[in-house]
């Protein structure tokens, strides 16, 4: 085993954390590549579906909202996180990732490089499920739609699906977190539409609970395959 290999990949997963990097080569968002065809005005839209999301009953979750949180960020941009569901602190507020479980994403975003407004940060269900219990089937199949046309809109040149509840659901599959992460799967947007690539990850809630250097060491690993996916500059260690 190359024992420098192994403190170099402690520093940086570390340092990856706790926010003591540096960008090597800072590139703004508008310079990376992007589709070339024609956009759709797809922040107006973005804002219409939220729109519709505010005034959905489509389930139970509906009537038992403070606030829906259709999701967030850059409508062009080229990483989309999406979580599983609105929490108490997501409901109050009527934005994604707000509680704990977020300030932890707002950490791992910052140290790819990136600021909140640099990605889009949606969920499964628009709304919060009684304490926080699991997302059931019927409320996936009603909310889905609304992702669905998200992701189609953004168009990211990478999904990151945080915990299984949302790689199982975007990729049709009931495998564990622990067997999906680590790879680059396919999300399909549509006929004819070349399929989206889709890392699954540890969701934050999870991380935080199971705060372990094996896990975060796993999620910097994740997200630094998405960063070179994007063609994104990789933050290194500032301790090397
Ligand atoms: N957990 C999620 O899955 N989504 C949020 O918005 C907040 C916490």
């Amino acid at each position: 085993m190359d024992i420098r290999r192994v403190i170099r990949q402690h520093i940086e997963m570390d340092e990856f954390f706790t926010g003591g990097f540096t960008v090597r080569r800072q590139k703004t968002m508008q310079e990376q590549p992007k589709c070339e065809e024609p956009r759709v005005d797809a922040a107006r839209e973005l804002e219409s579906i939220a729109q519709e999301v505010g005034q959905c009953r489509k389930c139970d979750l509906g009537s038992l909202r403070t606030n829906a949180v259709p999701g967030e960020g850059d409508s062009s941009a080229r990483i989309m996180f999406v979580g599983e569901a609105p929490g108490a602190d997501e409901d109050a507020q009527g934005r994604p990732f707000v509680g704990r479980a977020g300030q932890l994403l707002d950490k791992i975003i910052a140290a790819c490089g990136l600021k909140r407004s640099d990605v889009f940060i949606g969920n499964i269900l628009k709304c919060r499920p009684p304490d926080n219990r699991d997302p059931r089937p019927d409320e996936i199949i009603s909310c889905l739609p609304y992702l669905q046309r998200q992701i189609e809109l953004i168009d990211p040149a990478v999904i990151v699906a945080l915990g299984a509840h949302a790689a199982r659901t975007l990729l049709n599959t009931n495998k564990s977190i622990g067997q999906m992460r680590g790879q680059f799967h396919e999300y399909y947007a549509g006929i004819g539409r070349p399929p989206i690539k889709l890392m699954p990850t540890y969701h934050t809630a999870y991380l935080l609970r199971n705060y372990s250097q094996e896990n975060r060491r796993r999620v910097w690993e994740d997200m630094k395959k998405v960063l070179a996916e994007c063609g994104m500059p990789i933050p290194e260690s500032s301790g090397s």
